[in-house]
């Protein structure tokens, strides 16, 4: 993971004031309930617009403010009012208003889980990361993993997640890119709006973030994002526009950095303008942790929650308020839009029920998240699924397969049962930590295979796991790259040497296999001496025995790329990280920590490629992918025929070929007529088709107009060009075997 000095100056801050303040779990709400408050917002059967507006109605301008602003893991950052006893020690807390049944609102990070919570010693399930998600391309998938997460915020007293991460992979360096879902927007707006939903349905407060091009984490917190409004109305804003619409989240979450010469936390176009004018959003935005500089300028341009602490949108916007900067209305409609939110999943209608999560029922869930995300990339001669009773010996070689498996960090890091299996210096800052979930991989492989002798090696040494390798008959090599927030990575290459690693251990042994764990796209030199390779991600609590069932062929893989693999970083619109300015002195340090408060360093990235994110870029400027964007290959095969495609929808055939049953993804793809001035492939539609051998199925998937849809950026709105459209399907973007026309007026 890159760090700078001056990063990791910033984690130990935050790592010393995390440290020193945190307080315990208390805030448990023993002895007898408190008597419900009676009122007509009570009446649960009114509408949520309607309960919040009887309830505004009668609270105070104090009480109004209070709900504007909160505190944090426990700390006080709210003053006084929201004392560390009653926060559940999540990193959001804010008091409610017991006079009105107002409840607290406990929130947690829950990217991949409940975090934070073993501060405190509790259980989370640690689910793989949310790119693998993504890489299911299973919306079912994506509710069972969103209903998970609710139920184990409640378990925990939590009643808002602040997970539902949706940036797009613009930046394949990324260091967050494990809590998103890919690069292209229709697939990861579906996927967290399905999520999101399911988690609102166990009577979560859902969120959505971090809104919005907070594509890189390098100078997060005063990085200046350059780019035209078509452009991100087509990627990044669309993925944001299809989450919010389809789940109703009740927040979202504004990001640290600015755009166009604007923080996002008092962006009027962003905040006002697409958010809650275009894209009809009737929640409450929040700002990430740190993120808001100002209080009329931010309350005015749609800013609702400044989170944590009381800098700008408590006593100081209480003065703004009185003096007439900011109208009673606006604050009315700030108390509106987070109230009605709460009314709306019923946090006022149910009060929580703490209990031990369902740990078997999170493990189920763990094992098939991760099966369904590990994508196949390469397996030359059939070399996978491993014949148990061919293979007598199998060396296993590094990343720790011996003890776990890797996990993101940051506020994503869920805490692992039974401590970290890999031992780190204590003073490690807080994003460097690198933290591994003990499922391992070498005790599930020696479970798969009891008759064989399976050896492992630390594979620090190339020389000696070359040797371990050359005595065996398959060798599996497990390849890592940590990932956390406040950080991107250098390059695309696996760290630590891993790339001299591989190709020692290749050279030594041709039934060569490797286990990616990395956090996204990396760059793969020794794929041409290899003899399979897997991407697996960050594979979350149950990773070991899911990355065996692969291995020896109880799960016939059928994930696909929900990114692109480049063969190297000079086929990226940035063949170089814009990387923060170093500091020019310590204040210019302090500045860089996000939501300090006078930040007046700012640097400019600009987004040239504009909507050409990911696969749109690869094809616009016909370069070939390592691995293309909807890639992934099945112990089976599948053929696909008979493409009908009309107006509102496309139909076609897909056939299993093969010997064994699997799922394929089929993909659909649309190429705009020229006068849309978009000359590559979009993903328009997909659908997971589960075949027996021989078995033949026939796929209709509907063609959303919106999604054959290019934003005019004079009107303001999206349009339909009228013209020829062509309509692909295939097995990835770049295998369309199936093409067909439709004219659209
Ligand atoms: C962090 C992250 C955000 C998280 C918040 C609370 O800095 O950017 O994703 O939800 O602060 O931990």
């Amino acid at each position: 993971m890159h760090t700078s000095t001056s990063l990791r100056l910033r984690h130990a801050a935050l790592a010393a004031i995390l440290s020193t303040a945190l307080v315990g779990p208390a805030g448990a709400q023993f002895g007898p309930p408190r008597p419900k408050p009676t009122g007509p917002w009570m009446n649960k059967s009114l509408p949520a617009d309607q309960r919040a507006d009887l309830i505004v109605a009668q609270m105070t301008l104090d009480e109004k403010i209070s709900l504007l602003h909160g505190g944090g893991w426990g700390l006080i950052f709210a003053g006084p009012e929201a004392p560390p006893s009653k926060s559940v020690g999540g990193a959001g807390f804010i008091p409610g208003i017991p006079r009105l049944g107002i409840p607290d609102l406990q929130m947690a990070d829950a990217a991949v889980g409940v975090t934070r919570s073993a501060l405190f010693g509790r259980y989370s399930t640690a689910l793989p990361s949310c790119v693998a998600e993504a890489a299911s391309w299973n919306l079912d998938l994506a509710r069972e993993y969103g209903a998970l997460i609710g139920r184990e915020l409640r378990d925990q007293g939590y009643n808002m997640t602040l997970g539902g991460g949706v940036n797009l992979a613009r930046e394949p360096r990324n260091g967050r890119i494990f809590e998103y879902k890919g690069e292209d927007p229709v697939l990861a707006g579906r996927l967290v709006g399905a999520e999101m939903k399911a988690l609102q349905e166990q009577g979560i407060v859902g969120d959505i973030k971090h809104y919005a091009l907070n594509d890189q984490e390098s100078g997060r917190s005063y990085v200046n994002v350059k780019v035209d409004k078509r452009a991100i109305r087509e990627s990044d804003l669309l993925a944001f526009e299809i989450g919010v619409k389809e789940s109703g989240a009740g927040a979202v979450m504004c990001s640290y950095n600015l755009l166009n010469g604007d923080y996002a936390c008092e962006n009027s176009y962003l905040l006002t303008d697409v958010l809650k004018k275009d894209f009809g959003f009737q929640g409450f935005v929040l700002s990430d942790w740190g993120g808001t500089h100002s209080t009329v300028k931010a309350a005015l341009a749609g800013l609702d929650m400044e989170m944590p602490g009381n800098t700008y949108l408590a006593d100081a916007f209480k003065k703004a308020v009185e003096g007439g900067q900011v109208p009673m209305a606006r604050l009315d409609n700030m108390v509106h839009r987070i109230l009605r939110s709460e009314f709306a999943v019923g946090l006022f209608d149910n009060s929580p029920e703490r209990q031990v999560p369902d740990v078997f029922h999170g493990l189920e869930v763990a094992e098939r998240v991760a099966e369904q995300s590990i994508v196949l990339l390469k397996n030359a001669n059939a070399q996978l699924p491993l014949a148990v009773a061919r293979v007598k010996t199998i060396a296993v070689i590094g990343s720790h397969a011996d003890v776990g498996v890797l996990s993101g960090g940051g506020s994503a890091q869920v805490d692992p049962m039974g401590g970290n299996p890999v031992l780190q210096p204590a003073d490690t800052p807080f994003f460097d930590r690198v933290i591994w979930h003990r499922s391992s991989p070498l005790k599930a492989i020696r479970a798969k295979a009891p008759h064989a002798d399976v050896q492992y090696d630390g594979g620090t040494d190339p020389a000696a796991a070359a040797r371990l390798a050359k005595a065996s008959d398959v060798a599996i090599v497990f390849v890592s790259q940590h990932s956390s927030e406040g950080g991107d990575h250098p390059n695309l290459s696996l760290p630590h040497n891993q790339d001299a690693l591989v190709s020692a251990v290749a050279a030594a042994n041709p039934h060569t296999i490797v286990v990616l764990e990395t956090g996204g796209a990396v760059t793969m030199p020794w794929i041409g001496q290899v003899s399979a390779a897997m991407e697996a991600w960050y594979p979350g609590i149950r990773g070991g025995e899911a990355i065996a069932n692969i291995l020896f062929g109880d799960v016939n893989p059928s994930a696909k790329l929900p990114l692109t693999f480049a063969k190297s970083e000079a086929d990226l619109p940035h063949p170089k990280l814009t990387e923060q300015p170093p500091p020019a002195s310590d204040k210019d340090m302090v500045e860089m920590f996000p939501g300090f408060k006078d930040n007046t360093r700012k640097f400019d990235v600009a987004y040239d490629e504009g909507l050409l994110v990911g696969y749109k870029w690869y094809d616009a400027k016909s370069k070939t992918p390592l691995f293309p964007f909807g890639f992934g290959l099945s112990y089976t095969t599948y053929e696909y025929s008979n493409l009908k495609a009309s107006k509102d929808s496309v139909t076609f055939q897909v056939k299993n070929t093969g010997a064994r049953a699997g799922a394929e993804i089929a993909e659909v793809y649309a190429t705009l007529p020229a006068a849309s001035g978009e000359q590559f492939n979009r993903l328009v539609a997909w659908e997971k088709v589960r075949l027996a051998p021989g078995e033949s199925k026939s796929v209709t998937l509907r063609l959303d107009p919106f999604y054959l849809s290019i934003f005019n950026a004079e009107k303001d709105a999206w349009e339909l060009v009228p013209g020829e459209y062509i309509i692909q399907a295939g097995a990835s973007s770049r295998d369309l075997s199936l093409r067909g026309s439709v004219h659209m007026n």
